[in-house]
């Protein structure tokens, strides 16, 4: 297993291009199952999940091209409606393919995905709002078994709890379902609304993209269409709070500021200036003292739950106490042990975590547990002194694409040392 070596210290500066987002390029990708047509993807990243999801859509019957600049995803039949264990526990989100699997054959069979590293993660509001778009549904050797001979009929749904790819899977189930379907309290991630923007794209019809409530009126047909996937607020914020940390300048091109409204505010009480570009925005550290601020996540527009572990590294430096409360997920706290042995001082108690600030950290050997812990180490491993290893770098790989080139581009340390 490759891991990834760090030698901290060197203030990042340059630009960095931010890719297409993993999690709009996945449900996108999934949504080729709902037509006969040709769906051409530009901007997709080159990432683990990437190749697993264009697997998994193989093996349904998608022709998957990955030409240079774009992706050519043709569904002309479904040849088989499974979406197997091996498949699936490798990544959550081959979830997604159960909506359009129903929508358009009447049937899946799609693996529960179990639990994972962040807790037990249930699909229960999925399965819920296919069954009130009239699907059965049976729970079957650790298989979501899903029927609808007649196929899917619009429906109200509420869910008691934001959920992103539940919001994405039933969004797309609707798309051609008979009637419409309202969807109430709906995720409003810009990965939805990207997704929404496709649908359209593809001939369906949705209103009210980007709030909270989707009145999604079914057609009988989706035809091709070819898009541009949103650049990844997530891995913009993970390079912006790179530049904080280390003291240095960084242009984060095609980084979208909107999108990430919640971590501009907070990195700007913390001290560190975010400026519009041409092409995406900068960020510099403007004072030395990096100042310790509270941070909450929440559904968006709220702070992401995927830059907790970011944002915890970057606090491990502050010029005080603060608390990071994780309201999303049980269980996101698996890289507190890490960042601890790198010399942090962080005490967790249940879904707070109380960060004291220290002058600096100091390299160790470290390992991933998810993707966003693992970036988190890389963070902390470039500003600490000496060297940090950082194994089960695979993590990594699934949402960060050559997170070492890029980095050592704009003057890091780092380098991969291959298994
Ligand atoms: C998506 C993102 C992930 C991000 C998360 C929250 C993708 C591929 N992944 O994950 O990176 O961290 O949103 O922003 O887009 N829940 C239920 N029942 C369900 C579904 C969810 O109880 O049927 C709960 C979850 O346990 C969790 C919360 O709802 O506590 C939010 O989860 P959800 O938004 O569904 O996360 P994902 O879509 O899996």
């Amino acid at each position: 297993m490759d891991r990834i070596r760090i030698r901290g210290g060197t203030p990042l500066r340059g630009k960095i291009t931010i890719s297409g987002a993993k999690n709009a390029a996945l449900p996108l990708m999934a949504a080729s199952l709902l037509t006969v047509e040709k769906l051409v993807f530009q901007n997709l990243p080159q990432l683990a999940d990437i190749t697993t999801m264009a697997k998994l859509l193989g093996q349904h019957g998608t022709q998957v091209e990955m030409g240079k600049g774009a992706a050519t995803l043709h569904t002309p039949s479904i040849s088989n409606v499974t979406a197997p264990y091996d498949l699936v526990r490798k990544m959550r989100a081959s979830i997604l393919v159960l909506g359009p699997l129903v929508a358009r054959c009447g049937k899946a069979r799609v693996s529960l995905p179990g639990g994972c590293a962040l807790g037990t993660r249930p699909v229960d509001l999925h399965i819920a709002g296919l069954q009130k778009m009239g699907a059965r549904i049976d729970l079957e050797d650790g298989y979501i078994v899903a029927e609808v001979p007649r196929g899917l009929t619009g429906a109200e749904i509420v869910f008691p709890q934001v959920t992103v790819t539940g919001t994405e899977n039933l969004m797309m189930a609707a798309c051609l379902a008979k009637g419409e379907t309202v969807l109430v309290g709906a995720a409003r991630e810009p990965e939805v609304t990207d997704l929404a923007e496709c649908l359209v794209k593809m001939g369906a019809k949705i209103e009210g993209i980007g709030s909270d409530t989707l009145h999604i009126q079914g057609v009988n047909a989706l035809h091709g269409t070819t898009h541009s996937i949103v650049a990844d607020r997530i891995v913009a914020g993970t390079y912006a709070m790179a530049a904080a940390m280390t003291g240095g300048e960084l242009e984060l091109v095609g980084a979208r500021m909107e999108h990430l409204q919640a971590v501009i505010e907070f990195l700007d009480r913390v001290g560190i200036s975010v400026t519009s570009t041409k092409d995406g925005f900068s960020v510099r550290r403007a004072a030395n003292t990096i100042r310790s601020v509270d941070v909450n996540t929440a559904p968006y527009p709220g702070f992401p739950t995927d830059l907790q572990a970011q944002a915890m590294a970057l606090m491990t430096l502050g010029n005080d106490g603060c608390t990071i409360h994780e309201s999303i997920f049980e269980n996101r706290f698996m890289h507190v042990p890490e960042l601890c042995r790198m010399g942090a001082n962080i005490t967790v108690n249940g879904a707070t975590a109380f960060v004291r600030g220290v002058p600096e950290l100091h390299g160790a050997p470290v390992m991933a547990t998810d993707l966003r812990a693992s970036v988190c180490l890389v963070l902390a491993g470039l500003v600490a002194k000496g060297d940090t290893i950082v194994s089960r770098v695979y993590h990594l790989d699934r949402g960060y694409e050559r997170v070492e080139e890029k980095l050592a581009a704009c003057g890091a340390e780092i380098e991969r040392l291959a298994a």
